[in-house]
């Protein structure tokens, strides 16, 4: 296996994007990591695209073929990748797959979503989740993620008011990045007095809908510095699976996937916890950011609640994270946002994330899922 390095990433702006279609949204994050890698597109041997659910949002499946098609890039190969929000980690994890097998040498790993063209995106966020036994029966992402909440809450203590820190750091941070949905600081009241969604989840503890694209490119490690002077290193790819159903779990309150997927990622990397400097996880609501920092070993089972009020996750804390204002701030275009966390994470690494930099940065993680965990995704990068 060949060592795999990032020369390249984008981020398009995310947000309700109503002048821009969904073809070329992941064109000009396409073209944006392209140029940031400075190199040509012909260079390019292979695409793979992270997309959840195009079909149901713009009416338009067979996206590998549009996508290699309007960018000029045919006939490179291009393939989807779906795994509900995950399909952005998974798009990444299958291009340095390509890479470190020798398959491919220079390849554009992307994720796009456009979800706001429909009235009503609850129904189509659904089919991520088991039909027959949670989506049929009227269950939503919001409420099963409430039904999470509840129970930490019941087990471990957790309050109301942690839960709102945690959406509210990632505004603090969000507010920083240009790039953000809603790059606003909000306060722990405003989330307790934001409209209720799913009890005990409100408004502000919920990630948006969003339309956005990001793309990274990746090539041999042993070739990266003739593209640049800042490569950032694949330390770990790693990738599990979990039961879709929640009420198949042993216990709700942990993501099992997450935690085998960052065991592998840790002994893949010769890293622990405490190596990693920061961390971009996939917080689509508060609990699930709280959930993460457990998951991935930061702190011990059940103590997510204080370690946020105590301001670890803060970005001078101890594990900062979510610089880039997280799902909740920065936005949640499902298939995008594992690509969008790895050009966050590889900005920080590079020291050119501007206002929301965390200084001195070495080694840092992102974890994407899908669903409420049916997939993990957990990558380690460094300088
Ligand atoms: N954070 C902050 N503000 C938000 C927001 C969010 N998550 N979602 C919407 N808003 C704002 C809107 O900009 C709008 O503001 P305005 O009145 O000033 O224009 C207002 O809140 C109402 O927006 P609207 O689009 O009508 O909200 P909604 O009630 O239709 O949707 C949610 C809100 C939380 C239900 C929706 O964002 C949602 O379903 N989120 C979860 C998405 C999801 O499940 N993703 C997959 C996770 S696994």
């Amino acid at each position: 296996m060949r060592d795999v390095a990032i020369i390249g990433v984008s981020q398009t702006k995310f947000g309700e994007l109503w002048d821009i279609s969904f073809r070329d949204l992941v064109t000009e994050a396409g073209l944006k990591a392209v140029a940031d890698a400075d190199i040509e597109g012909a260079e390019i041997e292979a695409m793979f695209v992270g997309n959840m659910t195009a079909g149901l949002f713009v009416q338009q499946e067979h996206i590998a073929s549009l996508i290699a098609d309007h960018a000029g890039l045919t006939p490179m190969p291009c393939t989807r990748v779906e795994a509900a929000c995950a399909s952005g980690g998974l798009a990444l994890r299958s291009g340095i797959m390509a890479v470190a097998s020798g398959y491919h040498d220079i390849v554009i790993s992307a994720g796009v979503e456009k979800m706001t063209d429909v009235v009503d995106p609850t129904p189509a966020i659904a089919t991520a989740s088991d039909q027959e036994w949670e989506a049929q029966q009227g269950v939503t992402f919001p409420s099963l993620y409430a039904m999470i909440a509840k129970r930490h809450m019941h087990q471990y203590g957790t309050t109301r008011e942690q839960l709102a820190m945690f959406s509210v750091i990632n505004h603090k941070n969000g507010a920083l990045n240009p790039l953000a949905q809603f790059p606003m600081e909000i306060t722990v009241d405003q989330v307790l007095n934001s409209s209720r969604v799913a009890d005990p989840l409100r408004l502000l503890d919920c990630s948006p809908v969003t339309d956005g694209a990001a793309a990274v490119i990746l090539c041999p490690a042993e070739d990266a510095r003739k593209y640049t002077d800042t490569p950032i290193y694949v330390k770990a790819s790693a990738q599990a699976s979990g039961t879709i159903a929640l009420h198949d779990r042993r216990d709700i309150t942990t993501i099992d996937s997450s935690v085998h997927a960052a065991r592998t990622a840790y002994d893949m990397a010769g890293l622990e916890p405490k190596d990693i400097q920061a961390v971009e996880v996939h917080d689509c609501f508060s609990i699930n950011g709280l959930l993460a920092i457990e998951d991935l070993g930061f702190v011990e089972k059940g103590q997510a609640g204080p370690a946020v009020e105590d301001g670890i996750t803060q970005r001078d804390g101890k594990i900062p994270v979510n610089p880039s204002g997280g799902l909740k701030s920065r936005g949640h275009p499902l298939g995008a946002t594992g690509i969008a966390q790895t050009a966050e994470m590889v900005w920080q690494l590079r020291g050119e994330a501007g206002k929301r930099q965390i200084d001195g940065i070495e080694v840092g993680m992102t974890h994407n899922i899908g669903g409420t965990g049916g997939t993990a995704a957990v990558h380690i990068f460094g300088r």
